[in-house]
């Protein structure tokens, strides 16, 4: 299968994302994630994207595209895979079509997550990430066994440096601007399924086995 995951800042991208891939056994592509691997490597990439990831905008498209584009010549992609967060702009949605045409290669399904902006501030702002394994945790919705604690790795959790009130406000916006037009670009060009992001992480992801099974 191959798919993208859309969905605004804090809809339940990367949550979703782990459970899908795991039971269809496709690798997870997500840019932010990527970028924050090179963030805390220091490598050329991070010290370019730190600059705008932490001001919440977005990284610009050239340095973003050429870092997908190589992931997805990688042996594991040639099954499937799932984008988290690419693409983020039109411009991105149309390099990628022409990319995947150009190795033979299509899209399956596209998948919008849909959470109203109001959900928003409380989700990115309650989220802890593993500082060493990554994994997502919400002090609310989805806590650790032991607080503070990673139950996958006993890795520290730690707060994201762009999940504070005023960056996340400007992720929204950005997603507002940039991103949000992607919903008509794919119902145009593309079929586009939606799944409702407000239930419980358990019943979105229910919902999105109906969706991915048919
Ligand atoms: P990225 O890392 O992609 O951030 P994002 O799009 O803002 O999305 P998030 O990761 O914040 O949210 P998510 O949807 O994954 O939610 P999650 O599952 O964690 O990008 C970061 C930055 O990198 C961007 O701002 C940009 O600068 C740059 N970048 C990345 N891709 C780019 C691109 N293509 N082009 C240019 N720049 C790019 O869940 C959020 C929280 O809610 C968690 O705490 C979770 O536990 C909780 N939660 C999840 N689901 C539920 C639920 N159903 N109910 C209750 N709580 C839930
Ligand atoms: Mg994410
Ligand atoms: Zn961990």
């Amino acid at each position: 299968m191959r798919m993208i995951l859309l969905g605004a800042p804090g809809a339940g991208k990367g949550t979703q994302a782990n459970l899908i891939c795991e039971k269809y056994n496709i690798p997870h592509l997500s840019t932010g994630d990527i970028f924050r691997m090179n963030i805390s490597t220091c490598t050329p990439l991070g010290v370019q994207a730190k600059k705008y990831i932490d001001k919440g905008q977005l990284v610009p498209d050239d340095l973003t595209i050429q870092v997908v584009e190589d992931r997805l010549v990688r042996e594991d992609c040639k099954d499937g895979f799932l984008l988290d967060g690419f693409p983020r702009t039109v411009f991105q949605a149309e390099e990628l079509a022409k990319f995947l045409q150009s190795i033979n290669n299509t899209l399956d399904v596209v998948l919008l997550i849909d959470v109203p902006t109001g959900f928003i501030l409380e989700r990115n702002i309650g989220r802890r990430i593993c500082s060493s394994c990554g994994s997502s945790y919400h002090i609310k919705f989805n806590p650790p066994e032991e607080l503070g604690i990673c139950d996958f790795c006993s890795g520290k959790l730690i707060q994201r440096n762009d999940d504070n009130e005023e960056t996340v406000k400007e992720r929204l916006n950005v997603y507002t601007t940039q991103t949000h037009p992607l919903i008509d670009y794919y119902k145009t060009n593309h079929f586009l399924s939606t799944v409702d992001g407000r239930d419980d992480i358990l019943t979105v992801s229910k919902n999105i086995f109906l969706i991915l099974d048919n």
